[in-house]
């Protein structure tokens, strides 16, 4: 007899005013072939902070604006300075997760314009810092984990002071925004091991509204 109580996979867990967990939320097998197809086409690089170092994380974009970071500072394009070319579409498997999981976590409509794509390798973390370069910040930020797992360091509003940690296995997706959309938040250098769909590595999409 099938149990009709039996808790759903993806599980919903509020972690602070504004920031939802969504655990096993994405289907890495029908994201990573997306992400494919965009790499073919908008490769990931290390792009050079404006402190004029590159970056650990490489990282690439989908959708109508992508983000950069250059020795001149941050912010969003149209096109992709390496192409040339206007970044590739949002596929609809990115827009319907990122749609579906905005509301999930009460967010209600979100459509996001801008994916950044990070990929990160054993040994490589992201340092603590806010997303500040969207025009309207009241439009929460999606993130999508995939492969290895990592973790996600949650600090507050303000720099410094010692973050929560929130282990983020593939499929888990986190949602911030509204009184969290702010906040400082990293990620811990990334620890060796295997996943069967990316190796070593992990694959982070976070889904945003650049304009
Ligand atoms: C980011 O803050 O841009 C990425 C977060 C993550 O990789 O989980
Ligand atoms: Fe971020």
């Amino acid at each position: 007899m099938t149990d009709l109580f039996a808790p759903l996979r993806a599980e919903k867990e509020v972690i602070r005013d504004g920031v939802v967990l969504l655990s096993g939320f994405a289907d890495s097998a029908e994201l990573l072939p997306a992400i494919k197809n965009i790499t073919d086409e908008a490769p990931f690089r290390h792009m050079v902070t404006p402190g004029g170092r590159p970056m650990k994380v490489a990282m690439t974009n989908a959708g109508s604006y992508g983000w950069v970071s250059t020795p001149q500072g941050y912010r969003y394009l149209p096109e992709d300075p390496v192409s040339g070319a206007p970044w590739p579409a949002l596929p609809e498997v990115f827009l319907n997760l990122a749609t579906r999981a905005a509301k999930k976590a009460g967010f209600g409509d979100f459509t996001p314009d801008a994916c950044l794509i990070n990929r990160y390798e054993p040994g490589t973390g992201l340092s603590p810092h806010q997303d500040l370069d969207e025009a309207d910040k009241n439009w929460p930020i999606v993130s999508v984990s995939l492969g290895v797992s990592a973790d996600f360091q949650l600090y507050g509003l303000k720099r410094g002071g010692s973050p929560l940690i929130i282990p983020l296995h593939d499929g888990d997706v986190l949602v911030f925004g509204g009184p969290s959309r702010l906040v400082y938040h990293g990620v811990k250098p990334l620890v060796r091991s295997r996943h069967p769909l990316t190796g070593d590595q992990r694959f982070n999409l976070t889904f945003r509204r650049a304009r």
